[in-house]
């Protein structure tokens, strides 16, 4: 679903009260990146679901393919669609989650490859139509798949006999790769996996076999196998939730907005739902429409900072579901020329930078969730290192999958 063009423009304010600016030459060089890793010559795999971490699928998509991702993955049959829909019909696109019958029905039609665990859900595939699986085996992670590798083994062997099932992969999914101090559970995952998809790829060859994702593929060399499925780095986010830079990451997404009043705030005036705020010291406040309606998480409550004027502001008061407050300081000369000035929640304005990372910390919570979390109400503005992109979308393009 795409909205008419929204005007891109590099500078000054925003075109809308909110906006989510998506560098797609970022995400492409980020893809660049990461492949420059796979010493093996494993393939890559860009994982979009969630509306693409929040980015947008469909451009998202495009983008990694542009910069060297062979393969899609997605979390079900609604996001498959939209990417079919969008044209992307050759392009070999994993299922990775759970799929109800009809949702099956709908992925293999499709093309889409899914994720098979058991007999059962195999046989499930082979009824629904058939097609490319995948044969899951729980090494620790304690979601799909089964933990006994002789039946995960006895399930890749029905796939390889079974009418109309094509053996594609063999996969696990690690739990702890983004924990560097995970007192050694990754290394296990790791060997255990390793051990069960030499056997499998003996009595199978050709079978591809995946299992990093992007911390797993960056911190060891040995999980990359055949292929890597990588999200979040692929959008310029660190996976250990660090600063991406380290890593040669660039953040593909810049949310802002615009200081749309400037009024005074006298010592004991309050702002805001709850009076969290209080004036010490006569002050002026910036009024600026975003809020938890559009995935500005109340939680930020006096717990952020804004970039307006090439400065950080801080959050103050209470987090609307439209609207924030920022403390622009004492001095009316100055808190008068932001007026109308852009404000950077997320992004790079002069010297100052916030990144998801920082966001995330302020929420004790993870990067994927800050970006995932934005709304169908903030539009998203595609472009390429500032040169106008591919238009805007404003929709929602499927729930979030899990992580
Ligand atoms: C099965 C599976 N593989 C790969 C990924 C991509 O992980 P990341 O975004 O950490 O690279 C995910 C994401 O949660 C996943 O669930």
């Amino acid at each position: 679903m795409s909205d008419p063009e929204i005007e891109f423009r590099r500078e000054g304010p925003a075109a809308e009260r909110v906006e989510a600016r998506v560098n797609l030459a970022a995400i492409e060089r980020n893809c660049a990146r990461l492949r420059t890793e796979l010493t093996h010559g494993a393939a890559l795999c860009a994982v979009v679901k969630a509306n693409g971490y929040g980015h947008g699928a469909v451009q998202s998509a495009r983008a990694a393919l542009a910069g060297g991702a062979s393969w899609l993955a997605v979390s079900g049959a609604r996001e498959l669609r939209e990417l079919r829909e969008a044209g992307l019909r050759e392009v070999r696109v994993l299922v990775m989650g759970p799929l109800t019958p009809v949702e099956l029905g709908e992925t293999l039609a499709v093309g889409g490859e899914v994720v098979v665990w058991n007999e059962a859900y195999l046989q499930a595939v082979a009824a629904a139509g058939g097609g490319r699986v995948h044969v899951k085996f729980d090494s620790g992670m304690g979601r799909l798949g089964t933990r006994d590798p002789e039946q995960a083994g006895e399930v890749a062997d029905l796939a390889a006999t079974l009418g109309g099932i094509e053996l594609a992969g063999a996969m696990t999914h690690f739990a702890t790769a983004d924990e560097l101090d995970d007192k050694g559970f990754f290394a296990e995952q790791l060997a255990s996996f390793t051990s069960w998809a030499r056997r499998v790829s003996e009595r199978h060859p050709g079978v591809i076999v995946h299992a990093g994702n992007s911390a797993a593929m960056l911190r060891e060399v040995n999980a990359q196998f055949d292929m890597v499925r990588c999200g979040i780095a692929v959008y310029g986010m660190d996976p250990f939730g660090r600063d991406p830079a380290l890593r040669g990451l660039e953040p593909a997404l810049e949310l802002g907005s615009y200081v749309a009043e400037v009024k005074p705030c006298v010592a004991g005036e309050s702002a805001g739902y709850g009076r969290r705020f209080v004036a010490e010291h006569d002050t002026f406040l910036g009024v600026i429409p975003v809020g938890y309606g559009d995935g500005w998480r109340r939680s930020l409550s006096n717990n952020a900072d804004v970039l307006i004027g090439g400065e950080r502001h801080p959050l103050v008061g209470t987090v609307s579901m439209d609207s924030i407050t920022v403390d622009l300081g004492p001095d009316p000369g100055a808190a008068g020329r932001l007026r109308g000035a852009r404000a950077i929640l997320i992004g790079i304005q002069g010297s100052q930078r916030i990144t998801a990372e920082e966001v995330a910390r302020r929420l004790d919570t993870i990067n994927y969730e800050v970006t995932c979390a934005l709304t169908p109400r903030v539009p998203r503005v595609y472009h390429r290192d500032g040169s106008p992109g591919h238009g805007a979308q404003t929709a929602a393009q499927a729930p979030a999958g899990g992580r």
